[in-house]
């Protein structure tokens, strides 16, 4: 049953329209978000779909496929930051977030269907707010652009849902486009659509997801960032995106808390990493990326200490089978790796990491293929 049929079942009448908004891999530049630093993610081929009717009675209906009871029914004029914790939040907070900046929405019924794996680092929470803050623009005619609709979605998750994360993930499912990965400067938001078509040199990028569930991770992904503020604080720069990589070594002589120096230097070489894979990029050298990434992932692991073993071992089980690179992606703590490999050494790779996680003892994990691929859209 499609969405709209699945719709007109639940709520009596046809959706207004059919919305999708996707999930996404982060090629490069992790945790620099939320430092004004750079990131290089792409949409992936899976997608939140939400079908929408709007309703004028300010009520506001939810339904997800995945959960399959009634739909839940909450009074926007009532929706406060501080919800039940439920998936329900990401939808409704967006909601809140558009009213409370002043936009003129009122109810709606929506069902969403998502095809992102959830607790897997691919930001299907995104995706959630992404698709509900699209089709509420459309239909209640807001004309927001995408990257004013991404910034209203970070602050659903940050306020009404609580999580302290970054600009990346919103940005990514509202704006990314097919075949491209999108760099971003997360100052002053620039965007760069980077043409990134691995099929067209005889590549493939993996996602891994280990099945390690990360959403216990909050705590620690707030640690740190207050890390690398406390850091940025103790240098005496707004954020740590303005210590230059090459005054990295002074920076650090000027730290005297290990850990503080551990989180700068990740963010300041992690920085650097985003402008090596666009310098590598732009000079048609795609393969070059492959050891940049496994840095970054050194990088998570021994600075930024967010890896795991599941996520060591695919970097490292993939690299011994011959991969070009890997690294974990995302907020860490479990989630999903990324391995770049020659399309002809993808089935020998799979094979050796499902084999590692076997002989480790740990459960089999997802691995498919991800293309570049088109950020949220209308599609019905
Ligand atoms: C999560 C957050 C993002 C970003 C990444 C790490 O996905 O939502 O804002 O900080 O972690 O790069």
């Amino acid at each position: 049953m499609s969405v709209a049929e699945r719709f007109e079942e639940l709520y009596g009448q046809a959706p207004e329209g059919v919305w999708a908004a996707p999930g996404r891999v982060n090629l490069i530049g992790e945790h620099t978000d939320y430092n004004d630093g750079f990131v290089m993610p792409f949409a992936l081929p899976h997608t939140a779909l939400a079908a929408v009717r709007r309703r004028d009675d300010g009520v506001l209906r939810l339904h997800s496929a995945d959960i399959g009871d009634a739909p839940v029914s909450l009074d926007v004029d009532a929706l406060a930051p501080g919800g039940p914790g439920a998936w329900t939040d990401y939808p409704a907070g967006v909601v809140w977030a558009l009213r409370d900046a002043g936009h003129k929405v009122g109810g709606a019924d929506i069902h969403i269907a998502s095809t992102v794996p959830t607790g897997a680092g691919l930001s299907s929470s995104a995706a959630l707010e992404v698709v509900t803050a699209l089709a509420l623009n459309d239909l209640y005619e807001l004309g927001l652009e995408r990257g004013k609709l991404a910034r209203l979605c970070q602050r659903a998750e940050n306020v009404y849902v609580g999580a302290p994360t970054g600009i990346m993930d919103q940005t990514a499912s509202a704006c990314c486009t097919d075949g491209h990965a999108l760099f971003l400067d997360t100052r002053d938001l620039a965007q760069r659509q980077v043409p990134f078509d691995l099929a067209a040199e005889g590549m493939q990028l993996l996602v891994v997801d280990t099945r390690v569930k990360h959403s216990h991770s909050e705590g620690e992904y707030g640690k740190r960032r207050a890390g690398c503020e406390a850091g940025a604080a103790a240098l005496g720069v707004s954020a740590l995106r303005d210590v230059p990589f090459e005054g990295l070594s002074e920076a650090l002589a000027r730290l005297d808390d290990e850990e503080v120096r551990r989180l700068v230097r990740h963010i300041v070489t992690e920085n650097r990493r985003v402008e090596r894979v666009i310098e590598l990029l732009s000079a048609g050298d795609v393969r070059a990326i492959g050891a940049v990434l496994v840095e970054g992932h050194a990088s998570l692991r021994d600075d930024f200490r967010i890896s795991c073993p599941e996520l060591d071992l695919v970097v490292a089980s993939a690299v011994d089978a011959g991969a070009l690179g890997a690294r974990m992606t995302g907020g860490g703590f479990g989630g999903s790796a990324i391995v770049l490999a020659e399309v002809d050494a993808v089935e020998a790779i799979t094979k050796a990491v499902v084999a590692a996680f076997a002989g480790a003892g740990f459960s089999e994990p997802r691995v498919f293929a991800a293309t570049p691929s088109p950020g949220a859209r209308r599609v019905e």
